[in-house]
């Protein structure tokens, strides 16, 4: 076993103009505004950021119950991006983050691009925003169809944000849901993304045998948990190596991470920054646990800094 000064070791990364103190960060929606996991761990010790759930320009109550549901591997989640809406969130949720000592990147998602460009520019005049990250799993008013899994629709979105943005780091959350993921990080990149964030869920449905019935009201979720990992490590691989490494567009992975093993898998695949979602909610204490198998995986290693980690995977 090779060991150094474990307090050496250097687990910092960057994601464009940020600079994390550990890549580990929450998956949006999985911990509320932040204060729900104040109980649990301490932020600003154990996690490098804090990603916010999905703001949306007016308030909005979701989809009816149940509106998650456990699966083999994970869950299935049909929130419908529940939130208080940008004034109450502007309002009543950022003097937390003034106090928190970390970058926060809040997820915004919408219906339309003014309403991605309505949020966007209000929070990018706040200071203790540092980054803002697009949900664009969510369906266009004017043709029903997801924003991300068309390339050019998805341009025209994050160019147009890109335009009305000039002071956090602008993120684009891939949707897995598409023929070729490559295509959509492709064309997030060209309209000027800062940094990609893969993968959101994936489209899932739950039968009770029993009933007959869908459990979920909405009929079908979003899949996450351990059950994706395959899925989003080949998602990140593609990505990272088809278009954002010689684009130096670092990408934050997510996808069932839940020990420090995976943490270690995102960033053999290409991951910069990674995110932890679905584990909270079993266990609100693993940013730590996987934080300190990492610090101990570099040290047995002889790595003395985690980025020497980021796509070093070796393929046959
Ligand atoms: C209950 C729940 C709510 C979520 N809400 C959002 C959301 O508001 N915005 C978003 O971009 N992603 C949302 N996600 C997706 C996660 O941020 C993440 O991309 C996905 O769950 C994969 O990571 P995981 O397997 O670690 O959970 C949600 C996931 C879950 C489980």
């Amino acid at each position: 076993m090779v060991t150094q000064n474990i307090e050496s070791i250097d687990l910092s990364v960057r994601l464009g103009s940020l600079r994390l103190a550990n890549p580990l960060m929450t998956a949006s929606g999985t911990s509320g505004y932040g204060p729900e996991l104040t109980s649990f761990i301490d932020l600003r010790k154990n996690l490098g950021a804090f990603v916010t759930k999905s703001v949306t320009v007016e308030p909005r109550k979701g989809n009816p119950p149940p509106r998650t549901v456990e699966t083999s591997g994970g869950m299935l989640n049909a929130i419908g991006l529940a939130n208080v809406g940008l004034e109450r969130f502007v309002a009543e949720k950022t003097p937390f983050f003034e106090e928190l000592n970390i970058p926060v990147i809040v997820n915004v998602a919408g219906h339309s691009i003014d309403e991605y460009v309505t949020v966007c520019c209000r929070l990018d005049s706040i200071d203790c925003v540092n980054g803002l990250e697009l949900n664009v799993s969510c369906p266009n008013v004017s043709d029903g169809l997801e924003f991300g899994t068309d390339p050019v629709r998805l341009g025209e979105l994050v160019a147009t944000v890109r335009r009305e943005v000039s002071n956090s780091l602008l993120i684009v959350k891939l949707s897995p849901n598409v023929t070729d993921i490559v295509t959509t990080a492709r064309a997030a990149i060209e309209s000027g993304a800062d940094c990609l964030s893969m993968i959101n869920t994936l489209q899932g449905m739950a039968i009770n045998a029993d009933s007959r019935r869908a459990i979920l009201a909405n009929t079908c979720g979003g899949l996450s948990g351990p059950a994706i990992k395959p899925v989003a490590l080949a998602m990140v691989w593609k990505v990272y190596n088809r278009v954002a490494r010689e684009a130096k567009v670092p990408i934050i992975g997510m996808g069932g991470i839940a020990t420090w093993r995976d943490a270690v898998e995102f960033h053999l695949a290409g991951a910069t920054a990674l995110a932890v979602g679905t584990t909270l909610f079993v266990d609100p204490e693993a940013p730590a646990k996987i934080l300190g198998g990492l610090r101990d995986y570099l040290d047995c290693n002889g790595i003395s800094s985690v980025s020497e980690l980021i796509g070093q995977v070796e393929t046959r």
